[in-house]
């Protein structure tokens, strides 16, 4: 009886041990898989947005244990592409990509389904394919939407001077942010509260609230910054030049992202008819939490890039088990509806930037002077 007993005791253990060495193979070997299975490509170094989701894709990536490649595209279609290529080469399983023109990108993406990958669009939508997997994105209308309500809130009376700003136009997110801004604005330029002074195009479409993709693409075509600091300089000197002393005084500006913002800022600032600015932003880049402080930018929407980058790469970990990631909603591309994943943003200004920015851990309070 008793050998009975320690017999089976001992071949309750060996199978223990057993089980307990194969669920550690597995770890280990998923763990191996990922660590070469997941390649990410960013649009450019040259804007510290992108330099912000490098340093969190670092941070989270390196703490679960995983090495990552990340490669930068320098505003280069081209180069994108080879970015893809390059990292397909190397047996990556799932791409993550952010392009710098959505509808180039498509190409990549096709590239990286023939060769048996994954593309989860990061950000910026891959539009006009069918190879496009997943989206995590921010809520970028609500962006938009944001940049209007802080603006319609610093207003009153009638014949305020109103500038308008945009993103690129080879970004679908410019069109979202636009859209999201002129739904809230549109009202208030219909009832007199503001006047356009930058855009013929926006003056003409004033009483019409929802726009198309065309005549979206009409008003952005006029007051594109490009995502480019010199451009949006160079079109608000343009602006502040062809107007005339009514046209400012005191401005609000529609600024896409805090980039231009802080270039469009430094602009109107310049200026010496103009008396008061209100201005908005996007991106909660130190540069601009800085201006913030200084009141030199009036607000930015935060987009906190730790859960995008959290749910980028859920999402590919997801897939990499051979599963389909949570998806909260979906996004026409054009091509197909691509299951998507969007996070909430926050409106940060002087009042918050505290409570929002550092005591949330996103930023420390030596960052920055005068807070
Ligand atoms: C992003 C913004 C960014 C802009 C310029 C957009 O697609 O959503 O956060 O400021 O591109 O890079």
């Amino acid at each position: 009886m008793k050998r009975i007993v320690i017999l089976s005791l001992t071949l309750l253990v060996f199978a223990g041990l057993v089980m307990t060495g194969l669920a550690g193979c597995k770890a280990k070997e998923k763990a191996e898989e990922s660590k070469l299975a997941v390649g990410i490509v960013l649009p450019t170094k040259d804007e510290p947005r992108w330099l912000q989701d490098e340093t969190r894709f670092r941070d989270a990536l390196g703490k679960a244990g995983y090495t990552v490649e990340i490669l930068f595209s320098q505003g280069d279609p081209a180069r994108e592409r080879a970015n893809v290529e390059a990292l397909l080469a190397k047996g990556i399983k799932v791409i993550i990509i952010c392009p710098h023109d959505g509808a180039a990108a498509a190409a990549a993406a096709d590239e990286a389904k023939k060769a048996g990958a994954s593309v989860i669009s990061y950000d910026r939508l891959i539009t006009g394919t069918k190879n496009v997997d997943y989206y995590v994105t921010f809520d970028s209308v609500t962006v938009g939407m944001e940049f209007g309500k802080y603006l319609v809130g610093k207003a009153s009376g009638k014949g305020n001077n109103l500038y308008l700003y945009a993103g690129a136009a080879t970004d679908n997110n410019a069109f979202l942010f636009f859209e999201g801004a002129w739904k809230v604005l549109q009202p208030k330029i219909a009832d007199g509260t503001f006047v356009i002074r930058n855009s013929s195009e926006a003056v003409a479409l004033s009483a019409k609230k929802d726009l198309d993709r065309a005549e979206l693409g009409k008003i952005i075509g006029q007051v594109t910054t490009n995502w480019d600091f010199n451009v949006a300089k160079n079109l608000a000197e343009a602006n502040l030049t062809s107007v005339g002393k009514p046209a400012k005084g005191k401005v609000f500006i529609a600024a896409p992202n805090d980039g231009t913002a802080r270039a469009i800022a430094d602009a109107f600032a310049a200026d010496p008819d103009v008396k008061e600015y209100y201005i908005s932003g996007q991106d909660a880049e130190k540069a601009s939490v800085q201006y913030i402080i200084d009141g030199k930018q009036s607000m930015t929407v935060f987009k906190d890039v730790r859960t995008l980058v959290k749910d980028a790469i859920s999402a590919a970990v997801t897939i990499l088990e051979g599963k389909s990631p949570q998806a909260s909603g979906a996004y026409d591309n054009g091509a197909t509806k691509v299951p998507a994943i969007q996070s909430e943003v926050i409106t940060v200004t002087k009042d918050n930037v505290k409570s929002a920015l550092i005591e949330s851990g996103y930023y420390s309070a030596g960052d920055f002077t005068g807070l």
